[in-house]
């Protein structure tokens, strides 16, 4: 019996110290941040550890500061060159890594130190609206402008080219005549804030 509680109690310390540590990268809003990061304080199954930004005034970092997140801007030119962020992430031991939002091409040092750890989300069907210059609501004009009758969400890995890595998981949702890239905005972060979270839990206990 007391051996059966040691066993439960060393089981219920490794989960903890085990629990996978999440960054979190974005360049605005992070409304998809703060959900992802809501999710994880929850469920208790790994948590996000830090967010980091490009840009100084990303209300990302609003939203991380009131839940409590770590967070950093850096300049573009430590992005480029990845090694002082890189000893950021070792630093705060930084298992996984997720795009929400996030406009920078990733370079090949983070790619190689986290290769298949590294996932982006796409506010459309990929490989159609995908590409350089291609986010927010640039896309949502496009989809709109084609006269598209669906649009959606891609999950996929991030390789060395914009928005081409493999794709993990992607969603739908019926584009209307009637509706504005404002309106296909709300339903593809619907489906962003349902799905994003539920794709790395999946993806965190595969690996
Ligand atoms: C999201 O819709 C995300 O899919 C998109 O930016 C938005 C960020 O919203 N990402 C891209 O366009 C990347 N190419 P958020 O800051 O409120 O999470």
């Amino acid at each position: 019996m007391q051996c059966f509680a040691h066993f439960s109690l060393f089981c219920a310390l490794k989960s903890r110290v085990m629990k996978k540590n999440i960054a979190i990268f974005a360049s605005g809003s992070g409304s998809n941040a703060e959900n992802i990061i809501r999710y994880f304080q929850k469920s208790g199954s790994a948590q996000v550890s830090l967010v980091l930004s490009n840009k100084s005034d990303a209300y990302v970092l609003e939203r991380a500061h009131r839940l409590e997140v770590p967070c950093s801007v850096f300049p573009k030119e430590d992005w480029i060159a990845g090694d002082e962020i890189l000893a950021v992430l070792q630093e705060a031991r930084i298992d996984f890594i997720v795009l929400a939002g996030f406009l920078f091409r990733v370079p090949d040092l983070l790619l190689h130190a986290y290769p298949y750890k590294i996932i982006n989300i796409h506010p459309a069907l990929l490989p159609k609206y995908g590409g350089k210059g291609m986010y927010g609501d640039r896309v949502h004009q496009a989809v709109v402008a084609a006269g598209e009758k669906e649009s959606g969400i891609t999950i996929h890995y991030i390789n060395e080219h914009y928005d081409e890595g493999d794709i993990i998981f992607q969603a739908t949702c019926a584009v209307l005549p009637t509706d504005s890239p404002d309106d296909v905005a709300k339903k593809v972060h619907a489906l962003e804030y349902e799905h994003f979270p539920l794709v790395i839990e999946k993806l965190l206990n595969e690996k």
